[in-house]
């Protein structure tokens, strides 16, 4: 492919629907793309976003930064080299990453090896096993958050313990909260064949206060099963040294990079990302770390006890704009 090249509809139909099995917040699936030639621009959804819970558009970045991720390991995986331009277009700025493919010059074994993971990564909300992840393992997942130019800050028990207190706070606040809840119902709970997270995947109640973050804020959760949590989980923060949507979209792909080499190691994840949705609750996660990167993504990593649930997905043509 040189740089006049077009994709084939294959190609098209690989590349996109590896991205668009990327995690993102709620499943709100807040991207949409335009193909160029040999240049994929990925956009936001503004239809898709949350207004309350994310008025800056972050953690739709992020979701779009690990849907970039996916596109790129499938390029990886066709045997093409990608460059990536965030924020490329002042005129556009919706238009929040432009990917640039060519032929590829250097083999790139680990991004294409990760290909065979986007559809085993699956956020788990359930209980982890008391299995101490291996020192080894830890640095792989550090080396993948490093190598987007992201860091994992993992937090020893007494940050834990601080982090647990904050959580309980933010989590009272948000079930007195009704434009959230409100906001949430769009996209929480039911059946659901395309978008958002369905009852079957909010996973189990905590019967004692645990480390995991109930998506449904206790509405319709009737059927719901109840579970004892890890009481000693392993929280990691991923990290940016910058604060501005260029971070937010390299804090996706850095997280996405963390996911599919933690499934590699068949370890899951959830996220708490409560703690980051209140400028209070995310400054005083700041002040915890001690240091002046700033949060992105807070993550509770292990061995899943259980098998998870997996979210459903809109067809690729449904978020597919155009092709010049
Ligand atoms: C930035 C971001 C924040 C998220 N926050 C949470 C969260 O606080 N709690 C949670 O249970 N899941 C959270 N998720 C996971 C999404 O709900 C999940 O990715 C989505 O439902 C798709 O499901 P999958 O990851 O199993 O493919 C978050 C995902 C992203 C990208």
């Amino acid at each position: 492919m040189n740089a006049t090249s077009t994709l084939t509809k294959d190609e098209v139909a690989i590349l996109l629907t590896a991205a668009t099995h990327a995690p993102s917040i709620h499943n709100t699936q807040p991207w949409r793309f335009e193909i160029h030639g040999p240049v994929v621009d990925v956009l936001l959804d503004r239809e898709r976003t949350l207004p309350v819970a994310d008025a800056a558009g972050r953690a739709a970045r992020i979701g779009i930064g690990a849907a970039v991720f996916n596109l790129r390991i499938a390029a990886a995986m066709l045997g093409h080299e990608s460059r990536l331009a965030p924020d490329p277009d002042p005129h556009h700025p919706d238009v929040v990453a432009r990917i640039f493919l060519a032929d590829r010059k250097t083999p790139v074994p680990e991004l294409g090896r990760l290909y065979g993971e986007l559809r085993r990564r699956h956020t788990y909300r359930g209980p982890m096993l008391d299995q101490v992840i291996a020192p080894r393992v830890l640095a792989r997942l550090d080396e993948a958050a490093q190598a987007e130019r992201a860091t994992l800050r993992w937090l020893d028990a007494d940050e834990a313990s601080q982090l647990g207190e904050l959580l309980r706070r933010v989590d009272d606040t948000e079930l007195h909260d009704e434009d959230r809840l409100h906001e949430r119902l769009r996209w929480i709970g039911g059946d659901r064949s395309s978008d958002g997270v369905e009852e079957s995947a909010l996973g189990p109640l905590p019967i004692r206060p645990a480390f995991v973050r109930d998506l449904s804020t206790g509405f319709g959760s009737t059927h719901r099963s109840q579970a004892v949590f890890e009481q000693r989980p392993n929280l990691a923060v991923l990290c940016t040294p910058q604060e501005d949507a260029a971070a937010w979209l390299r804090a996706g792909l850095a997280l996405e990079r963390v996911l599919l080499v933690a499934t590699s190691y068949d370890l899951a994840a959830s996220f708490l990302h409560q703690l980051l949705e209140h400028n209070t609750a995310r400054a005083a996660v700041r002040e915890l770390l001690g240091d002046r990167s700033w949060p992105q993504v807070v993550m509770r990593i292990g061995y899943p006890a259980h098998s998870g649930h997996s979210t459903s997905r809109r067809d690729w043509r449904e978020s597919f704009d155009r092709w010049f």
